[in-house]
């Protein structure tokens, strides 16, 4: 696996496999790799013979009271874990080369609707950072196919609805959560928990599977539903932001009766913040 930073670097080898025919399969990341990233290269693996990974720590998408100073950087045992999974080419590049007339001069892409509401809350301006970065890097790898985490529903909602409003032809593929054996979302900021914490974070995704199963029965209001799960969550020692039940697919409040649904939850637990969600 070759690791490259600069545009013209990454663009000799795109041109390179461009010109023998074969598909481009990309897994875009912040790095600090666990097994939700690495199961995004494995089906990456299985659907072209060209993968490129990237790893950028966005500074567009952290808030001014975020973790980008403090988020976990890790390119050596990254790039090791990529190589184990036969990644072929590793995009690393710098904020002078994504963003090089800075970040507050560049231009942003914002896509509406999907982008409202959820985690934007709480994180306003958050999805025009990703929608931003994943625009850019999606023109200077062109990928065939792309493969983002379904724990960050949202997110994949974003970039669903700018590659179609924007006619890219990028096939998007979903991929399931991966997670820790008590079913807590693996994620980079879960080693913001301490040993207690780590004890308590399972809650989160226990609580969205009681929301589910009480949806599948139509036990009651789902106004009703999400109230008592924020209340469930707070007992446990979450400070919720969120816990919403949306149509799957337009991501708009879902009203009883309507069973496309997805749960989708955020808290924070002492100093990290976890999202996690469950199609119903
Ligand atoms: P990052 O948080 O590093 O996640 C990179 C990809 O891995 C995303 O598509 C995310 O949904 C997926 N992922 C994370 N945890 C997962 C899990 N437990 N199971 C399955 N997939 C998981 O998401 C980002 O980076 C950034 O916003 C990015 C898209 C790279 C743009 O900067």
């Amino acid at each position: 696996m070759e690791t490259v930073g600069s545009v013209d670097a990454l663009r000799a080898q795109i041109k390179l496999w461009r010109q023998g025919g074969g598909r481009i399969a990309f897994v875009p990341t912040m790095g600090n790799l666990h097994e939700g990233h690495l199961q995004l290269v494995r089906e990456a693996r299985l659907v072209a013979p060209h993968v490129v990974a990237s790893i950028f720590v966005n500074p567009l998408q952290f808030g001014p009271n975020e973790d980008l100073d403090n988020y976990p950087r890790t390119l050596q045992d990254d790039q090791k874990k990529l190589i184990a999974e036969g990644v072929d080419l590793l995009f690393a590049p710098d904020v002078a080369t994504m963003y090089p007339r800075g970040t507050q001069c560049s231009t942003v892409v914002e896509v509406p609707d999907v982008s409202q509401g959820l985690c934007n809350d709480f994180r306003p301006g958050h999805f025009t950072g990703v929608a931003t970065v994943v625009a850019r890097l999606f023109n200077l790898v062109q990928p065939d196919v792309a493969l983002f985490g379904e724990k960050d529903y949202q997110q994949l909602a974003v970039i669903r609805r700018m590659v179609d409003d924007l006619g890219w032809p990028i096939e998007l593929i979903g991929v399931a959560t991966v997670r820790e054996p008590d079913g807590l979302a693996m994620s980079s900021r879960n080693q913001y928990l301490g040993d207690e914490e780590r004890q308590v974070a399972p809650m989160l995704y226990q609580t969205l599977c009681q929301v589910a199963s009480d949806v599948k029965a139509q036990k009651t209001g789902y106004r009703v539903l999400e109230s008592e799960a924020m209340e469930a969550l707070a007992q446990a020692g979450f400070s919720p932001e969120y816990v919403e039940i949306r149509h799957a697919e337009s991501l708009h409040s879902a009203v009883p009766g309507e069973l496309n649904c997805v749960v989708l939850a955020a808290a924070r637990l002492g100093t990290a913040r976890l999202i996690d969600n469950i199609r119903v």
